[in-house]
């Protein structure tokens, strides 16, 4: 029998991903998303791309009840990929309370029904943001975690902690991986980030911009201390990233970990500025952005790139795509959902 791994979030932006590679790697699947950022096509989308549909249960995991019934329901699965949580940090910055609830209501729901149900490997989607701004470049896993910059980056650091210390007791083995900023969409541009409403992140901006659905790009800064003053940050193409999670759980249910939590920064090692992204973006697609300077957003860091020799190493783990294709990737999946709407 194949093992089963709930995924939570399993339908948003790098949850569906993580799906399709673990559908690909002969996993079973349940997905557990409240769909409060997500499509429920994204399951058919999943499907079509593997040939097989996951179990997709809608569940709010900030309800103990509901987590309870997730779980009852699947006592069989061997690990949980723990992906549900709000994800925007200058809506954090507006709504604290709404991202502490979120996310760590939901987080610790998931480790008592882990504990009672006896399971026992989690992976974690933690963040970069964690390091807050760093004052050495780039960040290594033991970099200082710095006071977080915004509510979204202190819910991360508090669940890492939190995860520590109930691992510190009990049987759990976590991995914590600490994404930088994952962008592009999967080669079969089936899936992709396709968030509910205006979006937050750089990059569906620019190509909800450049299709016409935005009318302008806000370049938020111009006067960050780096070469052209825009801030500066390592992208991952999401499909790399998805890779990651898949390894990261094989290392735990190998008993191959080496410490109960352990830690891995999940980047390329390379930074690029907002106007370097902006011009590999025109480049890839041929479409002039119409875009401007405003001012700085609440919450951002300046700039941050990962050292990612120890999850190179350990993990043998290693990102394949360079900027052009994750651009490319996440161009050819707003041209896809363009295609759609006609
Ligand atoms: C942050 C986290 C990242 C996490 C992501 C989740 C940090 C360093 N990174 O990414 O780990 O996965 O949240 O959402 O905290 N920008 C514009 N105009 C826009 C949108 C963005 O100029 O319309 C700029 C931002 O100011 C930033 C860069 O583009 O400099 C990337 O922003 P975004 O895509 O929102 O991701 P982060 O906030 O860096």
């Amino acid at each position: 029998m194949n093992k089963k791994i709930l995924v939570t979030g399993g339908t948003g932006y790098i949850g569906s991903h993580t799906v399709v590679e673990l559908i690909n790697k002969g996993y079973e699947v349940v997905i557990a998303d409240n769909l409060s950022n997500s499509y429920i096509s994204v399951v058919d989308a999943i499907e079509k791309i593997t040939g097989i549909r996951p179990h997709f249960i809608k569940t709010e995991l900030t309800d103990a009840e509901q987590t309870k019934s997730l779980f009852e329901d699947n006592k069989d699965i061997c690990g949980v990929i723990h992906f549900a949580a709000k994800k925007a940090v200058g809506e954090s910055v507006e709504k604290p309370l709404l991202y502490y609830y979120n996310n760590l209501f939901s987080l610790i729901n998931i480790l008592q029904c882990m504990q009672e149900f006896s399971i026992n490997n989690l992976v974690f989607s933690s963040s970069c943001t964690v390091y807050g701004q760093p004052e050495v470049l780039p960040v290594k896993e033991d970099s200082p975690i710095l006071p977080a910059l915004s509510p979204y980056g202190n819910t991360k650091q508090i669940s890492e902690e939190m995860i520590k210390d109930k691992a510190s007791i009990s049987s759990l083995k976590a991995s914590l991986l600490r994404y930088f900023n994952p962008i592009g969409a999967h080669d079969s541009a089936l899936i992709g980030e396709l968030p509910l409403d205006i979006p937050n992140n750089l990059i569906p901006f620019i190509t909800q911009t450049a299709i016409g659905k935005r009318e302008v790009l806000k370049v938020f800064g111009n006067d960050y201390d780096t070469p052209d003053g825009t801030c500066i940050r390592d992208y991952i193409h999401v499909v790399d990233l998805a890779k990651a999670h898949i390894i990261a759980m094989e290392r735990m249910l190998n008993d191959d970990n080496k410490h109960a939590v352990e830690v891995f920064n999940i980047g390329t090692g390379m930074g690029h500025s907002v106007l370097e992204v902006i011009n590999t973006f025109e480049k890839a697609s041929g479409v002039k952005l119409n875009n401007k300077f405003a001012p700085r957003r609440a919450g951002d860091i300046e700039k941050i790139w990962a050292d990612t020799t120890y999850a190179n190493k350990e993990l043998g783990w290693c990102s394949e795509k360079n900027l052009h294709d994750m651009i490319t990737s996440a161009w050819k999946w707003e041209l896809y959902l363009k295609s759609k709407e006609e």
